[in-house]
């Protein structure tokens, strides 16, 4: 398996919300294995269930499908679990690990019919293996150039009909004929509280931790309506109830170890404060463009826009304008009193 570059996130953060290595170690261990035990995203799970149903009927590998959707809301997960109620086989890659053609017309031309290739990172492609892949999606063919100069020739390798499952985080950055290529396109949302509050607890019997309902409802309600903050938070509960209290997770312990970890109510950590305080204090609220906030902030322009600003704008605190962000005036109220 080709596994995407290490990425390089600092460890003390609870909210980051990329996985790093060790992390995506415990989070195998919590992913569910079929669409029923993925728990939420209903609509989705619909409209899979059916297009892997009437796939299985026709006996014919599924279309191409594309996950996109916020960090840690499940892409990843869904890829695995498709090819599972597909009973096929998956092999992972990722847009930045594809870099040179050969590469991937290795890994094509071994491929076997209704395999799927998960392509994580999908809008990080190059442009060359991006335009190799067109006639591999439509045509099942990859077309070769042998020689060099005037010498030079095509040659057309077919392949078996396999399924390309690609996830982004950024839509946006896809190019209009590779987005047209997938037959379908599923948006990931962050979830309803009632489903974060399942996750933390299937994830609770999983690891074995005692954990009250109010505490698992207030995890659930700082877990940024993601499924990968909830079980980071939960496992960092877990060790604080089992350093400073007898391991039992009560409402109590939960709220300690939240305050300890600088979780706030509506979820919010440092860096979103930092953020927001910035905008506030330094540019009066705004409107602000990113890279003034990141150079005020210190943070990565990339780690604001993929990580923070989705939340800071779905849970109404910033707002995104034509002219910049702005602070709203239910931040405004949320930071006065916390
Ligand atoms: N619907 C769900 N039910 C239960 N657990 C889930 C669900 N969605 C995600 N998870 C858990 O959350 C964690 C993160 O999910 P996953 O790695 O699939 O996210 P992702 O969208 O691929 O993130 P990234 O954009 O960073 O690659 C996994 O450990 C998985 O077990
Ligand atoms: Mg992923």
């Amino acid at each position: 398996m080709i596994e995407r570059e290490e990425e390089n996130i600092p460890q003390d953060r609870v909210v980051t919300e990329g996985s790093t290595g060790e992390e995506r170690q415990f989070e195998v261990g919590l992913r569910p294995q079929n669409l029923q035990e993925f728990v939420g995203q209903d609509e989705i799970k619909e409209n899979l269930s059916i297009f892997i149903e009437a796939a299985k009927k026709r006996e014919e590998p599924i279309e191409h499908v594309l996950l996109y959707g916020n960090p840690g809301l499940g892409k990843t997960t869904l890829a695995h679990i498709i090819a599972h109620e597909l009973g096929s086989q998956i092999r992972v890659t990722s847009g930045p690990a594809l870099e040179r053609v050969g590469d991937l017309a290795a890994i094509l031309s071994n491929l076997g019919r209704g395999d799927v290739l998960f392509i994580d990172e999908i809008h990080r492609m190059n442009k060359t293996i991006e335009e190799v892949l067109y006639p591999a999606m439509e045509d099942c063919a990859l077309d070769i150039i042998v020689g060099k100069g005037p010498t030079a020739r095509t040659l057309r390798l077919n392949l078996e009909k396999f399924t390309i499952i690609g996830a982004t985080t950024r839509l946006s950055l896809l190019t209009s004929p590779l987005r047209d290529r997938f037959g379908a396109t599923f948006h990931l949302n962050f979830y309803e509280n009632n489903h974060i509050a399942q996750i933390v607890e299937r994830s609770a019997r999983l690891l074995n931790v005692s954990i009250d309902t109010p505490a698992v409802e207030l995890l659930a309600h700082r877990s940024r309506r993601t499924p990968r903050i909830s079980n980071r938070l939960l496992k960092r509960v877990r060790d604080y109830a089992e350093v400073r209290a007898d391991g039992h997770v009560s409402e109590s312990v939960c709220r300690s170890a939240l305050e300890m970890l600088q979780v706030d109510h509506a979820g919010l950590d440092q860096t979103d404060r930092r953020i927001l305080t910035a905008i506030i204090e330094k540019f009066g609220g705004g409107p602000v463009g990113l890279t003034t906030i990141a150079a005020a902030t210190q943070e990565e322009v990339q780690t604001i826009e993929d990580v923070h600003e989705p939340f800071l704008i779905q849970i109404g605190f910033l707002e995104r304008t034509p002219r910049g962000r702005v602070v709203t005036e239910h931040a405004y109220k949320h930071l006065r009193d916390n």
